[in-house]
């Protein structure tokens, strides 16, 4: 097992009706806040009004920034960072999914920012920011795990990049279940799909003895394929949502890597070229290309076939002597299961085609990046696995 450090500051307050803890969690900072939100769920869902009565009701100022899409776009941070500017914002509130809480950790650190370009800000930042607004965020989609860590993904639509870098953690993140009654089947389906991807993404390592965290791993992979196709069935199953919840928080937090090589997280580089060339939701590309990555990688390394099997007997529950065969039936499982989701499981049905891949896996391997994956990729082998996803 390899050395590493545990330290996460975010104070995580868990279950129904955590929202009480709302007021306190954002006066220790001040009374002038920036609220964000989406395209308009939380306004549908009820929670607008919820938040707005307890701002109200505590004397908070409320500065409002709305609107802010799928895949975040850097011209929201923009007009984020302007508004806190104009409104002397003290802290930041953020209400809705992954895009919504990305962009306001960007707004939070854009704030101390000096230069004039924030897409400049981005490209170079380098993580965690030494300062930042306070963020303090309610989740309403159990998928990036953004509750619980540090990163952000910006997207910049006119130069077709999509950008994760290291930001901050939230103060405090409220994560409760029954805020996510109202997701739909599609995002939830395609934020499960994400969740699972971070558990891969660090479970496909060359570190074989970190039992903890791939016994983590496994379990969170066990219960996002439980509770999945229950929440899909009867979106307002609390056990379910709840499972969904903590599984999003603890599965991108590190902790399941924990003393463990990393990986470079190959599926996620190439997701993110989909979305910045494609604009897809995040969890459905990453669906696609996963099982797709999985059979180009064991069919290149046979060396990670013990993994693949270890995979098919603790995760798939499939069992047998012959490794190779398990690992093969454990990646057409996983696809199943992914197709049983209700998730497009094609390019082709997202109406995409071959034209961008050489210049997606280009930016995907910028630098060589994959060299060091599990398996190492090159840019053709990124084209090839894309092709496979036609
Ligand atoms: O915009 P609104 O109206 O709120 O609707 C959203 C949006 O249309 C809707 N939604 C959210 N909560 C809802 C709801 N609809 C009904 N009821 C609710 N309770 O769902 C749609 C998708 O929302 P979004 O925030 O985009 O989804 P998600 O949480 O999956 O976030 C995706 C973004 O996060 C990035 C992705 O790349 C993508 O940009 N990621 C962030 C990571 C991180 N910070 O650590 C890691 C991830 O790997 C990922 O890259
Ligand atoms: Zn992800």
């Amino acid at each position: 097992m390899l050395n590493f450090v545990r330290g996460i500051p975010t104070k995580l307050y868990f279950g129904k009706g955590q929202i009480c803890h709302l007021a306190e969690s954002l006066d220790r900072y001040g009374k002038n806040v920036l609220l964000t939100y989406g395209g308009g769920s939380i306004k549908r869902s009820g929670l607008y009004d919820e938040v707005m009565n307890i701002l109200a009701g505590h004397g908070f100022n409320v500065t409002e920034l709305n609107g802010i899409d799928p895949n975040p776009r850097i011209e929201s941070v923009e007009e984020g960072v302007r508004l806190c500017r104009e409104n002397n914002i003290d802290v930041i509130l953020a209400v809705g999914g992954g895009s919504t809480i990305d962009c306001s950790k960007v707004i939070a650190v854009g704030y101390y920012y000096e230069g004039d370009d924030l897409w400049d800000m981005v490209v170079k930042m380098n993580g965690p920011a030494k300062k930042a607004l306070p963020l303090v965020d309610i989740l309403t989609l159990s998928a990036t795990g953004t509750e619980y860590d540090a990163p952000a993904v910006i997207s910049n639509m006119k130069t077709n990049q999509k950008l994760g870098r290291m930001y901050i953690w939230p103060d405090v993140s409220i994560c409760d279940p029954t805020y996510t009654f109202s997701v739909s089947a599609y995002q939830t389906a395609a934020g499960s799909a994400d969740i699972m991807s971070h558990i891969f993404e660090g479970y496909f390592s060359r570190t074989e003895d970190s039992d903890l965290s791939d016994g983590i791993a496994e379990t969170v992979l066990r219960s996002v394929m439980k509770n999945c196709p229950i929440a899909l069935k009867e979106p307002d199953n609390y056990s379910a949502r709840a499972n969904l919840m903590n599984d999003s928080s603890i599965a991108c937090s590190g902790i399941p890597e924990y003393g463990k090589q990393g990986t470079g997280w190959p599926c996620h580089a190439m997701e993110h070229e989909l979305s910045a060339f494609y604009d897809i939701t995040h969890g459905t590309g990453l669906a696609i290309l996963t099982p797709r990555w999985m059979r180009f990688i064991l069919a290149k390394d046979p060396s990670v076939t013990g993994r693949f099997a270890k995979f098919a007997r603790n995760v798939m529950g499939l069992s047998g002597d012959d490794d190779a065969k398990l690992a093969a039936a454990g990646i057409d499982a996983l696809e199943a299961y992914f197709r049983s989701t209700g998730l497009p499981m094609t390019l082709t049905e997202l109406g995409i085609g071959m034209e961008h891949f050489e210049i997606m896996a280009d930016h995907a391997n910028d630098g060589s990046f994959l060299k060091d994956a599990y398996v190492p990729l090159t840019n053709e082998d990124i084209v090839e696995i894309y092709k496979a996803c036609l």
